[in-house]
């Protein structure tokens, strides 16, 4: 890997805020975090530009709703290619959690997340974005 330096110009107020900022989140230097925010910024441009892209997505609820583990689990039957695994977590006697993830086209990624989180009786959803890796050295 060919590393390079630059320099950057910037407000002192944002630099100090910048430095407070990276404080709180532990990082241990400038490039690390910069470095972070910059891969951030790719992994967008690859979901908005319907890259290929990894997601996690999560779904908490109650499994006494009629037929809605039926309907969860159907959905992931119907997008087979873009599941790649998942874990049903029994949280209480009526909570469950379930956590998928996928890999694909992340338009197909959202709207199967959309399909499952709409579902009737899901309490709370969501989709996290990450990416493949490849583009990100
Ligand atoms: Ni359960």
């Amino acid at each position: 890997m060919n590393i390079i330096r630059f320099g950057i110009s910037l407000p002192a107020a944002l630099s100090k805020k910048f430095d407070q900022l990276i404080k709180k989140k532990k990082y241990s230097n400038r490039s690390e975090a910069i470095r972070d925010l910059i891969r951030n910024a790719l992994v967008e441009e690859e979901v908005e530009t319907n890259r290929e892209v990894v997601a996690v997505v999560n779904l908490l609820y109650d499994h006494h709703k009629r037929q809605l583990s039926e309907r969860l689990t159907q959905l992931q039957h119907s997008h087979h290619h873009l599941v790649l695994s998942s874990m049903h977590v029994h949280l209480d006697h009526l909570n469950c959690l379930e956590t998928i993830v996928m890999q694909g086209m992340s338009r197909d990624v959202k709207q199967l997340a959309d399909l499952l989180i709409s579902s009737k009786g899901v309490k709370h959803g969501n989709l996290n974005f990450s990416s493949t890796g490849k583009n990100l050295e």
